[in-house]
Order: C-alpha cells, then sequence, then structure tokens
C-alpha cells in the first residue's frame, strides 16, 4: 500500500492522519498515512529512510518546513513564493516540493465561508512563515489592498518589499500596528504565533468595517485570544483555521492522488471532535 505521512516535531497532536484516513475512505484510495516524529536534528534522515522504505509523500510541519524547502529537488511557484515547503512528493528520485497553506487559506475563507476577496480590503498580522506563505494566494484573489502588519514593523516592510512585483493593482504595503489607526478592512487574518501563547495582537481599536471578518489560522476549542478581541471590537464575524487546515490537506491530497476530496463532511467531524476533546 502506498506510504504517506506528516513530519514534524512534536507530531503526536497532528490532525492529519485523521483527515488523510478520512480522505482515503472517501475517494477509495487505497494507501496508509501515519504520524512520522523526527528528532530536531534529523530530518534529513527522516525523510530519507522514509524514502527508502517506499514513502511516496510528507506533509511537514513546525519546524521543519523550511529544511523541506532546501530538500526538495523541485519546487511548485507557489512553494518558491513562501520559502517553505508543507507537502513533498516523491516520484523516482526526485522530491517534489509544494506548499498548499495558503491556497488552503483561501480555498476556506472562498469556499467555506463564503467570503469574496476581490476589490476587498486585507490586512494580514504578522511577517513570520505563516504570513509569508499567505501572501501570494491572497494577491492571486485580487484584493483592492492587502496591508501587512507586524508587532516589528521591519519585517513587514521586507515582506511587503518581496512581493510587490507580484501585486498586480492591488495596493501592497506595510504598516506596524499603531500604524493601522483610522484604516478600516473588510477581512483581518491572523498570521501571527500570538494565539499560541492565547494571546492576541495589540490592534488600535476600529479596524474592522461593516461586516468584516477576523479570521485566526490558529484553531482549538472555541474562540481563540484573536477572535475574542475582534469580536469585541466589532468584527461582525470570526473564524479560526481549522477549514484551512483541511483544505490544506485536501490540495496535498490532490497533488498525491490526482483527485480531490470532499472536505464538508472532514470538516464537521473534526470540528465536533475538537468541541468534545
Ligand atoms: P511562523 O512561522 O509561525 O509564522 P515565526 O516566523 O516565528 O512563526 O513568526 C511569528 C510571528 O508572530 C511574527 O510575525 C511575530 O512578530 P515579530 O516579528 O514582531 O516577532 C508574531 N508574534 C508572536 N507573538 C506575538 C504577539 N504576542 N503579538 C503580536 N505578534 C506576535
Amino acid at each position: 500500500m502506498d506510504r504517506y505521512a506528516v513530519v514534524g516535531n512534536p507530531v503526536a497532536h497532528s490532525k492529519s492522519p485523521l483527515i488523510h484516513a478520512e480522505f482515503a475512505a472517501q475517494t477509495g484510495q487505497e494507501l496508509h498515512y501515519e504520524a512520522l516524529l523526527a528528532p530536531l536534528d534529523g530530518f534529513a534522515a527522516t525523510v530519507a529512510a522514509f524514502r527508502a522504505a517506499g514513502g511516496r509523500g510528507l506533509n511537514v510541519t513546525a519546524p521543519f518546513k523550511l529544511e523541506a524547502f532546501e530538500l526538495a529537488d523541485r519546487l511548485s511557484p507557489r512553494a518558491e513564493a513562501a520559502g517553505a515547503v508543507n507537502t513533498l512528493a516523491f516520484d523516482g528520485g526526485q522530491a517534489y516540493g509544494d506548499n498548499t497553506d495558503g491556497a488552503g487559506l483561501v480555498r476556506d475563507l472562498t469556499h467555506n465561508l463564503g467570503r469574496q476577496l476581490a476589490g476587498r480590503r486585507v490586512l494580514l498580522l504578522g511577517a513570520g512563515g505563516a504570513a509569508r506563505g499567505a501572501i501570494l494566494p491572497l494577491l492571486m484573489e485580487g484584493p483592492a489592498s492587502l496591508v501587512i502588519a507586524n508587532r516589528t514593523e521591519s519585517r513587514a516592510l521586507e515582506l511587503a518589499d518581496r512581493f510587490r512585483a507580484g501585486a498586480g493593482d492591488a495596493e501592497l504595503r506595510a504598516s506596524s500596528f499603531a500604524g493601522l489607526a483610522g484604516s478600516t478592512f473588510d477581512l483581518v487574518i491572523n498570521a501571527t504565533a500570538a494565539s499560541l501563547s492565547a494571546q492576541s495582537p495589540e490592534l488600535p481599536p476600529g479596524v474592522y468595517a461593516p461586516g468584516a471578518l477576523a479570521y485566526d489560522m490558529m484553531y482549538g476549542k472555541g474562540d481563540t485570544a484573536f477572535m475574542r478581541a475582534a469580536r469585541a471590537d466589532g468584527a461582525a464575524a470570526v473564524a479560526d483555521g481549522l477549514g484551512m487546515l483541511v483544505e490544506q490537506a485536501a490540495e496535498s491530497f490532490q497533488l498525491w492522488r490526482g483527485v480531490r476530496p470532499q472536505t464538508t463532511s472532514v470538516l464537521a467531524d473534526l470540528r465536533a471532535s475538537i468541541d468534545r476533546g
């Protein structure tokens, strides 16, 4: 049976084995998908052993997305732009690296949450790997503007400069958090790591336009700190990143198997299991 895995450290908490097992059952694909714990200094060796044993593909999670980028022989344009790889496909002697995170985010926003991005004002919070992976897929939706805001403003400026050539008609600019005062947005995406420590980025009040959605890439049981702060500041709708997780998995599954799984029931099952847990 074709073997796949998610590799990370830690990895025991990963929902990916559950998601891919549901995708496989639903599409009638015969495959085995497991969680692989790699030592912090042993990512390449873990990948090599998996390939030697006939492994066909890997999802890569923290902290190895940059190492996976280095390891790939060929890269998709979106992995190149993200500077990180979350999906590896092994074909003969070649390792193909892709990044499905940003596409998963956009699919969740547009398909699951029914938000069109064309002509909208979008605010992206954060300038780390998670933010960087989202920029090109967001720009490809044709927003009116994309503002990248970060606690450390210089990192946001670097990102805005890097992506300016691909911005098309969208206004792309960087900001500090304080510099957002007086601006409003239709969509605010939290790609900072603040929710990991139950914190929310410290934004000035009033950034949510009427009807705005606040989206946290993190997820958990109940609202994240960012979602609570967004509600308090008048966001009309809030969402966490569970849909992004399922959608990036579906993109990976499609890359490996050539079929696109249905995500609605998988997302509902996962939400129910998290709410129970
Ligand atoms: P990742 O790859 O998950 O994006 P990262 O590269 O370490 O992780 O980036 C973390 C991001 O979260 C950064 O944008 C960081 O802001 P700084 O560049 O100023 O460090 C942001 N971040 C982390 N904790 C935060 C907090 N409590 N409030 C606001 N931003 C935070």
